[in-house]
């Protein structure tokens, strides 16, 4: 990893440094001419790229503009005075003055104007000058009532029902009836004013600004951001229904033909109204004229503000100096920001109009470094570079002929990009949100938003060129270079944008993620493969979940076909890199049919391989792997799934599920089936060898676990010999095990048979059917503690409790693991990335499906198991007709 990227990821942003990793952006830029941005490739040699994300938009004169720079080195060459708050900040005024002017011709209204160093810092000016100006109109408005006690007073109906008043309409106004109506009208000043957004707006990311805007996912973990915003859609209007609940009603009193009146009167609760004209982030979405004029009509009727954030899509980016002017909108306030800097500045600008601007507002906000000078005269420059005729045509050209070129590519590809929106230098390519990818590695990064981030990283690794996905909309490519951008320029870009059209199409994941994978994609070509990533149509409410995650890294290829071909270890730091974005996500969607009930079974993958969950486990990294996996059944909540069933280790990790016991689904670790089908294959397997089972000696290693004990209790009923062997010196668990099963047994009227408890794993040799079910991490059964004649052993402990080398040394022993159920009413079952035949399903997840199949409502197989339990899962099992399939002669689960 190179060097910067590391200290970058270690000490600022260690996770948005992953995925800057993942993706192949971890690039470090340190120089920027005009329309290109200069990074140093690991051989030290300069590399140019076409910037078409423009500083996030605020690069419309380029990087490094000659005018701009020549006037911030003027600056610093004349000693510019830059500390110099309160006092007369001369280049402030100036710039303020311009852009008032600027702002009446625009709009034939008197503007003042107020700095801020950021974007969103202008949004916050606003909405606080706007809470401001809210509570101002409340003292204004909401008076108390000035009426001597005993007067004869009149109540409007209204009031009377507010009030409680059943009398009729004259009443002697008392102290108490005072003390009400103060109370009612004070509570209406201790309410904070409500602010009005647009659906999908973005405004920035402090509190304030993020409390308008809209994305959850910027917001969620911030006590409800948005509690004070009513955010109203993007294609009407609010309607006056809607701005019914946004009323305060209080009481007024009124003079009628000399007798004093209480009436109740309403003042709208929201504060201001706040639009983005074009919207940036939210996906490059474009507010249609009709709706821009509704929207001032509301705000006039409201009495509030409208205030207009062209932060992003002002200062001429869309080839008029103001898009709003092109909506013929009137802001009340206008915000801008990005290109105000010229590239080189940190500037945003607050204007409020004298209508709405309150006096004693400048007294109550400041910023150390606003209005400086330096800033500000390049503010300036940059207002005569965005008022310039020639740059302001050269928008308009070159933002045609780059939406031409796009648009082109759009009819060609209609199944990958749906649209090309906006004006000027601020367009965005729409990708189908559905695009209908059959691979599984493309479904993840879609489906966590990562996608847009590959995609920007391979148009940079490939064809050196700069974009990125809008902050709240992923699937939407902005584009916003600079007006220096050349025809060439543009053609290689749309270039590049129809390579990805080919890439989504052919689902060719190697080429889009060569960087992770040192081996170069080549031979299998995405559309030779046919691959069904198995969606089934939704024909029952009735679902349920299964959460899995890979055996091996090598699985890889199984679950997703089109990733086949690669080396053993490109599986393997596949998986690492995704690691920052571990997000669950469900990839199939089953119909499984039971006896007469059916089911929707989701597969939520994990991609994590269980060397992973088990480092995990021993680790650190425990929690970060339980949060994974309590997302995992978060999801499936949200689904609508009545069971989740954990497989893997993903209920090792959450103590067989006792760990998420708060959430509201049952839940299964598939644990009795598992164990109940482990003994079946066990004794099958033992009846293929010809031994007889009932005449035979079984043993069972680690007798004193949960499992090894219910499988203790289940041989003792079918074999004649039980050897129960525990771990050193530590078998009094087991003797009070030999005496509890002789009991039951007893009562039950079944033979007893000669029970022996043990520490010596060496008495194995005297066995012919064995489970290991021990928690040992290291092997602890070897060939010389085993018999010569036929023996099975069914070894169920993760990791597994017999050596390697029994396999190679002792040719009359069997290992088999676990149990495989198939279901003959499910015969086309089967989950990629599974590694079974189609109908054949883990025990753990027929478990699952059972439970949802018969409707339990209860949890099962939680922490501890009973034989109980394992006898009724068996009992549903054989209802639903899912049996024993083949044993599995490797290991599994
Ligand atoms: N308003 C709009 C319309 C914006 O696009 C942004 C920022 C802001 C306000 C906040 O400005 O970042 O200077 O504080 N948009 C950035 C973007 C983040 O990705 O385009 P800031």
């Amino acid at each position: 990893m190179k060097a910067e990227s590391l200290k970058y990821k270690e000490n600022i942003r260690p996770l948005l440094g992953g995925l800057l990793e993942l993706t192949g952006l971890d690039v470090n830029y340190f120089k920027g001419i005009e329309n290109t941005l200069f990074y140093k490739n690991e051989e030290g040699k300069e590399v140019e790229v076409s910037d078409f994300l423009g500083g996030y938009g605020s690069c419309l004169f380029g990087h490094n503009h000659p005018k701009l720079k020549k006037i911030a080195i003027q600056n610093l060459e004349d000693d510019g005075a830059f500390g110099a708050q309160a006092s007369v900040r001369g280049k402030a005024a100036e710039l303020a003055e311009r852009i008032n002017h600027k702002l009446n011709s625009e709009f034939d209204k008197h503007y003042r104007t107020f700095f801020s160093n950021s974007g969103a810092e202008a949004v916050e000016l606003a909405l606080k000058h706007a809470a401001f100006s809210y509570q101002e109109k409340l003292k204004r408005t909401v008076l108390f009532p000035q009426i001597q006690i005993n007067t004869i007073v009149s109540l409007s109906e209204r009031a009377k029902s507010l009030l409680h008043i059943e009398q009729h309409e004259n009443v002697i106004y008392s102290e108490i009836l005072n003390k009400k109506i103060c109370e009612h009208n004070d509570a209406i000043f201790k309410q904070k004013a409500i602010f009005m957004a647009i659906e999908g707006a973005f405004h920035g990311k402090t509190n304030a600004a993020l409390s308008v805007t809209y994305s959850k996912q910027f917001k969620s973990g911030f006590n409800d951001l948005d509690e004070e915003t009513l955010f109203i859609p993007m294609e009407n209007n609010l309607r006056s229904k809607e701005i019914e609940n946004y009323y305060h009603w209080y009481f007024h009193q009124a003079n009628v033909n000399g007798k004093i009146r209480i009436e109740l009167k309403k003042i709208s609760r929201i504060a201001c109204l706040l639009i983005e004209p074009i919207q940036g982030e939210g996906g490059i979405n474009q507010v249609n004229k009709n709706l821009a004029a509704e929207w001032q009509q509301t705000c006039i009727s409201l009495q509030i503000p409208l205030i207009v954030d062209e932060i992003q899509c002002g200062m001429g980016r869309t080839g008029t100096f103001l898009y709003s002017s092109k909506l013929g909108l009137r802001p009340d306030y206008l915000l801008m920001g990005k290109s105000l800097g010229g590239g080189l500045a940190k500037i945003g600008s607050c204007s409020i109009s004298n209508q709405y601007y309150l006096h004693g507002f400048c007294m109550k906000h400041s910023s150390t470094f606003a209005e400086d000078d330096f800033c500000s005269e390049i503010a300036i420059g940059a207002l005569d570079l965005a008022e310039d005729e020639e740059i302001i045509s050269k928008i308009k050209i070159r933002g045609q002929f780059l939406k031409n070129a796009l648009e082109s590519i759009q009819i060609k590809y209609p199944e990958i990009i749906s649209e090309i929106r906006g004006e000027g230098l601020m367009l965005g390519v729409a990708f189908n949100r559905e695009i209908n990818v059959a691979s599984n590695t493309l479904y993840f990064l879609q489906e966590t938003n990562m996608l847009g981030y590959c995609i920007a990283g391979y148009l940079l690794r490939t064809h050196r060129i700069r974009v990125a996905p809008a902050l709240g909309k992923n699937s939407v490519l902005r584009l916003e270079p600079s007006y220096l951008v050349s025809n060439t320029e543009i053609e290689r870009l749309a270039k590049a944008i129809e390579d990805i059209c080919v890439i989504l199409k052919q689902n060719s994941i190697k080429k889009l993620l060569d960087n992770l994978i040192e081996t170069k994609y080549s031979g299998l070509n995405g559309y030779e493969i046919q691959f069904d990533r198995r969606m089934d149509k939704t024909v029952s409410d009735n679902k349920a979940a299964f959460i899995g995650h890979f055996i091996a890294p090598s699985d890889m290829a199984l679950w997703d076909p089109f990733l086949q071909g690669l080396e053993q270890s490109d599986y393997s730091k596949l998986l690492q890199k995704i690691s920052p974005a571990k997000a669950p996500v469900v990839y199939n969607r089953i119909n499984v049919k039971g006896n007469n009930s059916q089911l929707e079974l989701l597969f939520i993958g994990l991609p994590v391989c269980s060397d992973q969950m088990y480092e995990a486990m021993k680790g650190n990294k425990k929690e970060e792997m339980k949060l994974l996996i309590e997302n995992a059944v978060d999801l499936a909540i949200s689904e609508g799934c009545n069971v989740v069933g954990l497989g893997g280790y993903t209920s090792i990790l959450t103590r067989n599920a006792k760990d998420l016991l708060n959430k509201k689904i049952f839940l299964t670790t598939g644990n009795s089936l598992t164990v109940g089908t482990a003994l079946d294959a066990l004794l099958n397997d033992a009846g293929k060898q010809d031994i007889s089972i009932i005449n035979s000696t079984a043993a069972v290693v680690g007798a004193n676990g949960n499992i090894g004990q219910v499988i203790s209790k289940l041989l003792a009923e079918k074999v004649v010999k039980l050897i129960l062997i525990g771990r050193k010196n530590s078998t009094s668990g087991i003797v009070k095990l030999k005496e509890e099963i002789e009991c039951d047994l007893k009562k039950r009227g079944i033979d007893i048979p000669i029970i022996e408890v043990t520490d010596d794993l060496f008495n194995l040799q005297k066995a012919q059917i064995i489970a290991a079910a021990s928690n040992s991490p290291i092997p602890l059964i070897f060939p010389e503690m085993l018999g010569n004649k036929p023996t099975v052993i069914c070894d169920i402990s993760v990791p597994g409790d017999v050596d390697i080398s029994v396999v190679s040394m002792k040719h009359n022993v069997r290992i088999i693991r676990g149990g495989i159920i198939s279901s003959e009413k499910n015969k086309n079952f089967y989950i990629p990335g599974i590694p079974l035949e189609k109908g054949n399903l883990f025990a753990c997840m027929s478990e699952t499906i059972l439970m949802g199949l018969e409707g339990l409502s209860k949890h099962f197989s939680i922490g501890e198991i009973t034989v109980e339990q394992v006898k009724e899962i068996q009992k549903i099992a054989v209802k639903h007709g899912f049996i024993l399939a083949t044993s599995k002669v490797a290991s599994s689960y």
